[in-house]
């Protein structure tokens, strides 16, 4: 009895210092649990004289008791603490700054073709649209690409079930605005084209903006001023430019259009920048237009190329990526 209440006095003395609850759990095993200190001495009352048990048993109980509650307690006080200090884990500073919203900006892509319609706008054009999903006669047979012709084949095109398409290129807008309307005309048409094509200068999806002027009297040398003074107004400055013979379904006579470029290492070269011609008469006539009294040019640009060069950015997927970090520089 002696030693047993020098142990309990320890025991009481350690669970009084339990640093966490796995260590609590342990003291109360030790003390409590199916071999435990008090368990243990409880199953040896069975050995004492039957004169003796009865106050050893009573001595006992009331021990248990005792380490029960001083058990108690020590869980109590460690559950309030460990709650505090998650508390005080979670605690949020009200006062600190807040880490602010990003703004967000139009995509460098859309930038550029603002810039072009914009340039366009102020000699006098109109903004026009068409749809993506085109039928065969808008996007290729009314600008003169006969049903076999081979200048199809250019066009990657992606084709639905029942015929219709995604345009591949801006053109077939032309049709709309001339058909219902008299010259003089000047429309700018901007949107998304579509191609089965992807790589480092090619994506299926892209932009392009078209433009078509017709009236009395329209020459290739208006033609020549209104796109010298639009890659002057783009780029903001002159280049050296060439008209270089080239073939269309839907102008003739048809160009391209190169500009002499500088490149980062100062190595200067021919860069093709657009397409363009006299509209053909056949065309004129798709539109209901009097050939024998109107003519008009067109031109179609692709904006993704002009973002490029404007940027000096030589990878077109970089615009489709959207990585927030490349992005932002556009802002
Ligand atoms: N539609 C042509 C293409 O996607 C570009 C083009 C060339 C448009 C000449 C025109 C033009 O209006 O006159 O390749």
């Amino acid at each position: 009895m002696e030693s047993l209440s020098k142990r309990i006095a320890a025991a009481r003395a350690a669970v009084a210092g339990a640093g966490s609850l796995d260590e609590w759990e342990r003291l109360r095993v030790s003390l409590l649990g199916k071999s435990g200190l008090l368990t243990a001495a409880l199953k040896e009352l069975g050995t004492l004289p039957a004169g003796q048990r009865q106050q050893r048993g009573a001595e006992l109980n009331v021990l248990k008791a005792e380490l029960s509650a001083a058990l108690e307690a020590r869980r109590a006080q460690l559950e309030q603490d460990a709650a505090l200090a998650r508390l005080a884990r979670e605690t949020v500073d009200v006062s600190l700054p807040g880490r602010g919203a990003m703004p967000g900006s139009l995509h460098p892509v859309m930038q550029a073709m603002e810039r072009i319609c914009a340039i366009f706008e102020r000699m006098g054009y109109r903004r026009e649209q068409g749809p993506e999903i085109e039928d065969d006669w808008h996007n290729f047979e009314a600008l003169n690409f006969p049903p076999h012709h081979p200048a199809r084949a250019m066009h990657d095109t992606f084709y639905f079930e029942n015929g219709e398409l995604l345009r591949t290129h801006t053109s077939p807008v032309q049709l709309r605005a001339m058909r219902g309307r008299t010259p003089p005309l000047r429309i700018i048409a901007p949107g998304r084209v579509y191609r089965s094509d992807s790589d480092q200068t090619h994506s299926p999806m892209f932009h392009q903006v078209e433009g078509l002027m017709v009236a009395e009297g329209v020459s290739f040398a208006d033609l020549k001023g209104t796109l010298e003074a639009f890659v002057t107004a783009f780029f903001g400055r002159r280049f050296e430019m060439r008209f270089r013979p080239s073939y269309f379904p839907f102008t003739e006579p048809s160009a391209e259009v190169d500009i002499r470029w500088t490149d980062a290492a100062g190595k200067e070269r021919w860069l093709e920048v657009l397409g363009c011609g006299m509209v053909h008469p056949v065309v004129l006539e798709n539109g209901g237009i009097d050939p024998e009294r109107y003519t008009g040019f067109a031109f179609g640009l692709g904006v993704e190329r002009f973002t490029m060069l404007r940027h000096g950015v030589d990878d077109l997927r970089a615009f489709f990526e959207n990585d927030v970090r490349f992005l932002a520089q556009f802002g």
